[in-house]
Order: C-alpha cells, then structure tokens, then sequence
C-alpha cells in the first residue's frame, strides 16, 4: 500500500501490541512513548512525541492493555486537540470499563471510537467498528475493502446485539468477579496488583520468579500471560484474564500454594 512519505503511527508504551505490528507491516513508523510509572500517559513527553512526529495516527486503548488502567480524560482530550492527525480511542475492553468516550465521538474532526465484539465473548465473530465524525467515516469507506463483513457475521452480530442484555450481564459479572480477584490478589505477601478496569489483572512478584509461578501455575492446568520484560512493566509481571468464579477459585489457590 503506497503511504504518504513520513506518516507515522504514534501510541502509548506498553499498549497493545499490534498497533505496532500492523504499523510496520504497512512500512509506517511507529513510535511508543512510555507511559509513567503508575500506567498513566506521560502528558508532556507524548506532546513532544505529537510535535516531533506529527503521526498520521494516534492509538490509545482505553481501557489500556496490558496495564488495565484508564486513562485520565482530560489527557486524552488535550491529545485530541493537539494531534494534527486522527486520533483512535480503542475501546475493546469498554464492557468491563464503565467509561466510555462514544458520546463524545462526533464532536472531534480527527477522533474515531473503536469497538470489538471480541470481549463481550464473540471473539470468533472477528467483528469490529468505528465511530466518528461523519466527514472522517466517509474518508474510511474510501479505502473499506468491498463486502468486508461477511453474511454470517453479519446475522450472528445482530442476533447478538438484539440479546445485548444477556452479554452485559455477563460483563458484569466478570467485573463482580474481577472485584473478588483483585481484593485477593492484594491481600498476598510479595504481590503488587495493579488496578483494573478491564478483564484482565495485571501483578508483579517483588521476589519471585514469573517464569517460575507461570510453568507452574501451567502445569497445574492454569494458563496466563507471562510478560516479557523490557515492555516498560516492572520485572516479574504476569496477566491473569478474569474468568468464572470457579477457574479463579482455581487460579488463585493455585497461586497461593505456589508462592507459599
Ligand atoms: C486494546 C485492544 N484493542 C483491540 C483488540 C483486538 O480485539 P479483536 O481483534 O479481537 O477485535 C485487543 C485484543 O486483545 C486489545 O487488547
């Protein structure tokens, strides 16, 4: 795909990872600005990064992964406003949220909200969409490949969104859980949580081993993410994705006896 000469892609660091990769796999630039120590955007070097790079575009997942904090609003309105480019305010995790910028979409130029069945458990449905300023949606069917969205997930998504209630309350209760999860996970000697408005809880072992709690935690049958170091996370983090309330019974005795 040919690309403006200099246009680059600009997002917060740790952020999703594929903002990264599809920016490369499209030969843009892409440049990360680490976040503060606390997960919350770094305003004033994220402004430099805006005037150094001017980026084509601007991603912030909100909430973000894999920190699964929000991000401050107004920070992101101060973005909006001083990005020359379109700036996408990724909402993948906003079921577990309880915050939301879609009301908001229409009033900027250059936003554009994104949204993803994936999270409210239709993951293989691979169905997602944006929300913006009319002007800047009819500049995206330009390039929208033709029949995109196939008939079936088409059907199933309008199935899906007329039983919404049905997947809401099972957002929320991810989020009861998440609750449950996160007063646990505090509670333990040696664990540091990190806050969480999505799915997902963030934790780091102050001294122990990640790699050694996730081969064990897998060999017991309890799979999740081990962090790579060197992503801007403290060493030794791991991601648990909240589930039912007997998979994080199990997850949580099984991370008990092994960090005993
Ligand atoms: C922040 C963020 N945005 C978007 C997605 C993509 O979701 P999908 O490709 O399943 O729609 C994810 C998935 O992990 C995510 O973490």
């Amino acid at each position: 795909m040919a690309m403006k000469q200099g246009s680059s892609v600009l997002a917060p660091a740790p952020s999703f990872v594929m903002y990264e990769h599809i920016a490369k796999s499209l030969g843009m630039p892409f440049n990360g600005v680490q976040l503060n120590e606390d997960f919350s955007l770094d305003m004033s070097a994220m402004m430099a990064a805006i005037e150094e790079y001017n980026p084509a575009v601007i991603f912030l997942a909100y909430p973000n992964n894999p920190t699964a904090n929000l991000f401050n609003d107004a920070d992101l309105l101060a973005i909006i406003n001083a990005s020359k480019g379109v700036v996408v305010i990724d909402e993948a995790y906003q079921p577990f949220a309880g915050k939301t910028f879609l009301p908001r979409a229409k009033e900027f130029e250059r936003l554009l909200v994104m949204r993803t069945v994936s999270k409210l458990g239709l993951a293989g449905l691979r169905l997602g969409f944006v929300v913006g300023h009319a002007s800047l949606v009819e500049q995206l069917e330009k390039i929208r490949l033709p029949y995109n969205i196939n008939v079936f997930t088409q059907m199933t998504a309008s199935f899906a969104f007329k039983h919404i209630d049905v997947l809401n309350a099972q957002a929320v209760l991810i989020c009861e859980q998440r609750e449950v999860l996160l007063g646990q996970l505090s509670a333990l000697n040696g664990v540091q949580v990190f806050p969480s408005k999505a799915n997902f809880i963030l934790f780091s072992l102050l001294d122990d081993s990640a790699q050694r709690v996730f081969d064990e935690l897998k060999a017991v049958g309890v799979l999740i993410k081990k962090m790579a170091d060197a992503e801007g996370l403290p060493p030794n983090t791991l991601r648990v994705t909240v589930g039912s309330k007997v998979e994080n019974e199990l997850f949580f005795s099984e991370l008990k006896n092994i960090l005993l």
